[in-house]
């Protein structure tokens, strides 16, 4: 017997801002999420369901199963819910446990000592139902987080592994590279579809174009990688499955209209290494190449991008100037519907339009604003809803 048998209640992490994003990824796989609650989404599913959302979710960071969830306002509560927890049913002798903790308004706020309690009562709980004396934990590692929020303890186990901006593809580090979850997000709340042309003209190492080859192509984020739970000793043998209906949904003959510009011919080298490695070299152009020089007879495309913060790239002075000319490119682009990503506050003014709508988004820590610039949808084709759906 294993809990990966049963229902389970799934927990998919998301970060501040893009939660309706995932909301909308989780109902497009068929599931019923519940509201998004401090970064967190809940649906309940069984371990196939789990998987998948693994698998599929573009814009999520990772993906957890709660195992547990009860009172604990005080050390001795915490250590006795979490011995009466049927840990055996979820890791083998061997297994090797990390716990994390978080702690939001509780009495139990020291992080080191709720993570040592915590350990102790899972190794104790296993040490007695595997009748041995101590735990060698030279197997596969499970990773346990108690979050306390107030006096109730959620107990979680985590199924992905690394997070799942880790798609794979992505190798080397090029300058300030946005995370490949963000970049799909940005996508995702765009009126970008994959008929329309996109351009990203600060490219970089390439994240947003191939982000968006993936979603044209319906290549699974996650096909290229994988995920903790594989490796669980009691997990149901589900992985070739859900694997194979990846590779059965992917359309990678379809045409796309996608490309990529960086002055830097460093960062566009890498760039097609990175296309390359998610197998979508073919379905975008990445050029290098001044902003100041994008144009394309295409109409009703979209720029989606993530320019130069002026963070540690080039001074203040350089940032206005490069923002000025954007906000030039873009005019001759008038059919065009812009997206711009930027921790830099006076982006509007330089770039020298009012956005119609932005949204607060975190590039790791750092505060963002993700500015939206909407053009008149094509004339015919795109239907009304598709331009309409970044009002999430
Ligand atoms: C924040 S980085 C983009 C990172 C990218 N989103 C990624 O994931 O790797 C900004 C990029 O703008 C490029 N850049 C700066 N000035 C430019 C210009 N005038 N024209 C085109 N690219 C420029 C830099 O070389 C840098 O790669």
């Amino acid at each position: 017997m294993s809990i990966f048998d049963g229902r389970l209640q799934i927990e998919v992490a998301v970060s501040s801002g893009i939660e309706a994003v995932v909301k909308r990824e989780l109902i497009s796989l068929g599931y019923l999420p519940g509201g998004a609650d401090r970064g967190r989404i809940t649906f309940e599913g069984d371990f196939k369901d789990a998987f998948r959302a693994n698998m599929f979710l573009r814009a999520a960071n990772r993906v957890r199963v709660v195992l547990c969830r009860f009172d604990a306002d005080s050390f001795d509560a915490l250590f006795d819910e979490l011995c009466a927890y049927d840990w055996q049913f979820v890791m083998p002798l061997g297994a090797k446990v990390i716990v994390d903790a978080k702690s939001h308004a509780s009495k139990l706020f020291a992080l080191s000592a709720i993570q040592s309690v915590s350990k102790k009562a899972i190794v104790s709980k296993l040490c007695e139902k595997y009748g041995v004396e101590s735990l060698e934990e030279s197997g596969e590692t499970y990773r346990v987080e108690i979050s306390l929020d107030g006096d109730v303890a959620t107990v979680t186990l985590d199924l992905s592994g690394e997070g799942l901006h880790k798609r794979g593809y992505r190798v080397y580090l090029g300058e300030a590279p946005i995370r490949e979850t963000l970049a799909s997000a940005m996508i995702q709340l765009s009126v970008w579809n994959p008929d329309r042309p996109l351009i990203d003209p600060f490219c970089g190492s390439g994240t947003i174009p191939i982000e968006a080859a993936m979603i044209g192509l319906n290549i699974a984020s996650g096909s290229m990688r994988e995920f903790a739970c594989e490796s669980f000793k009691f997990a149901p043998k589900i992985f070739d499955e859900v694997r194979q209906e990846a590779r059965d949904l992917e359309r990678r003959d379809r045409q796309l209209k996608i490309s990529g510009f960086d002055i830097d011919p460093a960062a566009i080298r890498l760039a097609r290494k990175h296309a390359l490695r998610a197998g979508v070299a073919d379905a975008i152009h990445l050029q290098v190449g001044d902003m100041r020089d994008v144009s394309s007879n295409r109409k009703y495309g979209v720029i989606i991008t993530n320019p130069p913060y002026g963070e540690r790239l080039m001074s203040e002075g350089e940032l206005k100037d490069l923002y000025r000319d954007f906000g030039k490119m873009t005019s001759r682009l008038d059919s065009w519907s812009v997206y711009a990503i930027t921790s830099y506050k006076g982006f509007e003014k330089y770039f020298g339009k009012t956005a119609d709508k932005t949204r607060k988004l975190y590039n790791s820590e750092l505060e963002c604003r993700l500015y939206r610039f909407l053009s008149a949808p094509p004339p015919k084709r795109v239907k009304a809803e598709d331009h309409d759906k970044s009002d999430i």
